[in-house]
C-alpha cells in the first residue's frame, strides 16, 4: 500500500479545490449531499434559538452560515482555509446586510482561532471527513463549545472494508471519500473528544443525488467542449471516472451521508477518564492533487 498524502497536503489541496469556480459550476450554492434542506435539519436537530452564537467549521462559500443567520436568527462565524472561499463568503455576507452577525475567518479545523467555552453550537458539513486529525479537529469542536452546547456534523461515510482505488487516493481525498468513516467511528471521535452523541440519522440518498447532478453536469459540459472558463485545468474524462466510481460506491451501499448531534455535558469530566469513544485508525490515501 502506497504511504498516505502529507496532511499538510490534503489541506491545502482541499482548500485549492474548493476554492475553485469549477467546484460551485458543479456542486451549486452550498458544498455538501442533501443541499439546503439538510443544513435545516442540522440545525433544528442541534435545536438553534435566536440569538446563539455558533460556528461553521470549513464554511465554504458561506451558504450555510447565511442561511443559519437568516433562518435560525443566530450570529455565526465562519472558519476556513479557502483564501476565496473566504472573500466570497464574507461579499454574500455584506451583500445580505449581514456582515455585522455573520463573519469569517482563516482558520484550521485543528487548531480553531477562538477562545474556549465561545460558541452555543459548531456545525460542520461534508468536511469532517478530510480532516487529516480528525481527533484534534473533534477535540477543538469540544474545547470551543460551552458546557451544554452541541456539535452538528454531516458527512459521508464509508462502510468498513472501503473504497475501490482510484478513490482512495487525493483527488478521494478532496472528493470527501478517501478519509470518510463509518457513521459509528464518527460517533466514537465525538466521544472521544467528550460529547456524547444525541442523534444519528442517515442521508444516504442525498450523496446518491449529489452524484448523479455532478456527473450530469459533467457530461453538458463535456458536449459543450469543455469551453468553460470555470474548467480551466479539469479533466473531465478523469472526473467523469471518479464520478461512476463514487456512484457505484453508493449504489453498493459502501458510500453513504450521515448526521450526527452531539452535546458538550454540563459539568465536563476530567480527560482521560475512559469515556466511550476510540480513535479511529490512520489514514490510507496516496496520491496527487
Ligand atoms: C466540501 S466543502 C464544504 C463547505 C461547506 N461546509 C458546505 O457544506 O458548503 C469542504 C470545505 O472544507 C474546507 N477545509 C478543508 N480542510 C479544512 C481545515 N483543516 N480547516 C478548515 N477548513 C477546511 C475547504 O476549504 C472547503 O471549503
Amino acid at each position: 500500500m502506497s504511504a498516505p498524502p502529507a496532511a499538510a497536503d490534503v489541506k491545502a489541496c482541499c482548500a485549492a479545490a474548493y476554492d475553485g469556480d469549477a467546484v460551485a459550476l458543479l456542486l451549486g450554492a452550498s458544498y455538501h449531499p442533501g443541499g439546503l434542506a439538510l443544513t435545516r435539519r442540522l440545525a433544528t436537530t442541534v435545536g438553534l434559538r435566536p440569538g446563539q452564537r455558533v460556528l461553521d467549521v470549513a464554511s465554504g462559500p458561506g451558504t450555510t452560515a447565511l442561511l443559519l443567520a437568516t433562518e435560525f436568527a443566530v450570529s455565526v462565524d465562519g472558519v476556513d482555509l479557502g483564501d476565496a472561499s473566504l472573500r466570497k463568503a464574507t461579499a454574500a455576507a455584506q451583500a445580505a446586510g449581514l456582515g455585522d452577525r455573520v463573519l469569517f475567518h482563516r482558520g484550521d479545523a485543528e487548531r480553531l482561532p477562538f477562545p474556549a467555552a465561545s460558541f452555543d453550537a459548531v456545525v460542520c458539513e461534508c468536511a469532517f471527513c478530510t480532516f487529516p486529525g480528525k481527533p484534534a479537529a473533534a477535540s477543538e469542536f469540544a474545547r470551543v463549545l460551552r458546557p451544554g452546547g452541541r456539535a452538528g456534523i454531516t458527512d459521508v461515510t464509508i462502510a468498513p472494508g472501503g473504497l475501490p482505488g482510484d478513490l482512495a487516493g487525493l483527488a478521494g481525498w478532496v472528493a470527501c471519500l478517501a478519509d470518510a468513516r463509518p457513521a459509528d467511528a464518527y460517533a466514537a471521535l465525538l466521544g472521544g473528544a467528550g460529547l456524547t452523541v444525541t442523534a444519528v440519522e442517515e442521508h444516504d440518498e442525498a450523496l446518491g443525488r449529489m452524484v448523479d447532478q455532478i456527473d450530469a453536469r459533467l457530461r453538458v459540459l463535456r458536449m459543450s467542449g469543455g469551453r468553460n472558463q470555470a474548467l480551466a485545468g479539469v479533466d473531465i474524462e478523469r472526473a467523469l471516472e471518479l464520478t461512476g466510481q463514487a456512484a457505484r460506491a453508493v449504489a453498493a451501499g459502501v458510500a453513504g451521508y450521515t448526521m450526527l448531534v452531539a452535546e458538550k455535558p454540563s459539568s465536563v469530566p476530567p480527560r482521560g477518564d475512559g469515556r466511550r469513544g476510540h480513535r479511529a485508525g490512520g489514514s490510507r490515501a496516496a496520491g496527487r492533487c
